[in-house]
């Protein structure tokens, strides 16, 4: 009989956050996240090595993603049979917000990869799903990224809820902005749900739907295979050079806050 080890998840708070865990988290994404495009030299005064791997050190990810108090981890860890040590398959970084628009509060994923040995298994899903859960009062939840197995993950973890361009058109930007995500600060969004069109569109029948410039030239050949493959049932359109597809779903948390004197939401804790 073959034992298999179960996955374990664990949310961690900014304050627990060592450079230890860092590591592990860096070289997780350094691994797994992906590839810099054929043109991110030419975006990059060629710092940037065209197919080669994308990496993020300690002080970078600290820079990045631990902005504030409001950010924490969530890891999805297996017990290795071979050493008894946990190794690190999957990370999710967020960061939580309140959000008055709609009487609660707001998660935001920052970085979200999982181990390539270890996809399609759900640990995507219930990494989000432990997000959304370790705020009190979630009432939306959102993300950045150009591959949509991330959008689908954050679907998951929000109830299945369908997407809603409405609700991405009336919400998304003012989350980016209330989040206070540094590396999103200046961005601009393009797409028909928040008209706002892109110059660099040739084809007005494909137009993008709900993008993020982010300028973050990584390599899109896997992710354009993907749309292909599931071109009838995703609806945020087309993805650009140097843009991201933007999201967000309303969501609720099991969590929910003990009314307070003051009737404000509390921290989250470990
Ligand atoms: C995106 C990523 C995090 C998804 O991780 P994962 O653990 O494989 O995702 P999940 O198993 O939770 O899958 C979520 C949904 O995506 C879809 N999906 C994921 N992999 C799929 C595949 N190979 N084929 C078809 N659908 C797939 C499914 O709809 C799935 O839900 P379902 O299984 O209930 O149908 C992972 O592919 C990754 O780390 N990629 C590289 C880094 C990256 O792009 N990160 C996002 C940037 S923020």
């Amino acid at each position: 009989m073959t034992l298999v080890s179960p996955i374990s998840y664990t949310c961690i708070p900014y304050s627990f956050l060592t450079d230890r865990i860092l590591e592990k988290c860096s070289t997780l994404f350094n691994n797994n996240y992906g590839i810099w495009a054929h043109d991110a030299p030419l975006h990059s005064n060629n710092t940037l090595k065209a197919g080669s791997r994308v990496k993020l050190g300690i002080k970078r990810l600290r820079e990045l993603l631990l902005f504030n108090d409001h950010c924490f981890l969530v890891v999805a860890e297996i017990r290795s049979s071979d050493n008894d040590q946990f190794q690190l398959i999957g990370h999710a970084f967020c960061t939580y917000a309140k959000y008055d628009p709609l009487n609660g509060n707001a998660v935001w994923i920052t970085q979200l990869v999982v181990d390539s040995s270890y996809r399609r298994q759900g640990v995507a899903g219930t990494l989000l799903s432990m997000a959304t859960n370790n705020v009190e009062d979630v009432v939306i939840a959102g993300l950045v990224s150009s591959n949509p197995y991330a959008v689908m993950s954050l679907c998951n973890a929000c109830n299945r809820i369908p997407i809603n361009l409405k609700f991405i058109g009336d919400h998304a930007e003012n989350v980016i902005r209330v989040c206070n995500i540094p590396y999103l600060s200046h961005t601009q969004v393009v797409g028909s749900v928040f008209d706002k069109q892109s110059p660099l569109i040739v084809d007005i029948h494909h137009q993008p739907i709900s993008l993020a410039k982010t300028d973050f030239f990584v390599d899109h050949n896997e992710i354009l295979i993907i749309l292909k493959k599931i071109s009838k049932k995703w609806f945020l359109g087309p993805l650009l050079d140097g843009h991201e597809f933007l999201v967000v779903f309303p969501t609720s948390s099991v969590r929910r806050s003990r009314t307070t004197s003051n009737g404000s939401p509390s921290n989250i804790s470990s």
